[in-house]
């Protein structure tokens, strides 16, 4: 029997999933915060940051290869594989993500919109190339215009890109029902997209083993990992 208290993804047309590091790491990708987390073992400073690759752009890039070749031998999980089928079901829905392993896309996912970037993407900041390359470790490290290629991500300190941030909140905005999966909220303007389908109307779920600092605003909130929680809500 179902349960009457929890939404049915069903019932709605227009479902964004709003997702974090959380919604992988049953795919064995660490998360960025608590036991384990990334942030708790290097300093973003040294790795993550445009003024650490200015000073060297070399170890900047062993650091993200090694997170390249990690990410690349993990695989979507079960929940990656129900979101993307929820999305064929349901073609106005589409995930707005964190993330930047490209784990949904692989699943099967056809709309995803990357909030900090992607790990298999490189920019030029000095002709403005970009590309797409899953190349393990990343050859070359430079563009056809002998500039240093840099991952295409949102680095901290670095604003996020405008018209990215616009299109979220336009399907935010226009989305009946919202699921936001393993995410701390503690990412600003990331954690504010929540708000967003509040303000809206839409039906508002919290998937996450732990409270965080928006848990008492969603309507439903449901303790678990992501891969036991989400079946419990598409019945289909
Ligand atoms: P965090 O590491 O901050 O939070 C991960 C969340 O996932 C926590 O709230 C966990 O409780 C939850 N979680 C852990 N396992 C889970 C599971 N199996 N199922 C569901 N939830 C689970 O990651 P984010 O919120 O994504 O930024 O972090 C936001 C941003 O901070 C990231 O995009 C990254 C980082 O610095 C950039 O790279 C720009």
């Amino acid at each position: 029997m179902p349960d009457p208290e929890l939404p049915r993804l069903e019932d709605y047309q227009r479902i964004v999933f709003f997702t974090g590091a959380g919604m992988s790491a049953e795919s064995g990708i660490p998360t960025y915060r608590g036991e384990g987390g990334l942030w708790g073992q290097y300093d973003y400073r040294d790795y993550a940051c445009q003024s650490a690759f200015d000073r060297d752009p070399a170890k900047v890039w062993v650091w993200h290869d090694e997170r390249r070749e990690m990410v690349g031998a993990c695989e979507p999980n079960a929940a990656h594989r129900l979101m993307a089928a929820i999305g064929r079901e349901k073609p106005l829905s589409l995930v707005v993500t964190q993330n930047i392993d490209g784990l949904h896309q692989r699943a099967g996912s056809e709309r995803v919109i990357e909030l900090h970037g992607s790990l298999w993407r490189q920019r030029c900041e000095s002709c403005g190339a970009r590309q797409e390359n899953h190349e393990l470790p990343l050859e070359p490290k430079r563009c056809a215009c002998g500039a240093w290629w840099r991952p295409d991500l949102v680095w901290f300190e670095d604003m996020l890109d405008q018209r990215t941030i616009e299109e979220a909140v336009r399907v935010i905005e226009d989305c009946d029902c919202l699921v936001s999966v393993g995410t701390s909220a503690s990412v600003y303007p990331a954690a504010e997209m929540p708000f967003i389908a509040m303000r809206a109307g839409a039906t508002t779920v919290e998937i996450n083993p732990e409270e965080t600092p928006l848990s008492a605003l969603f309507e439903h909130r449901l303790r678990g990992p992501a891969t036991e929680i989400l079946p419990l809500l598409w019945g289909a």
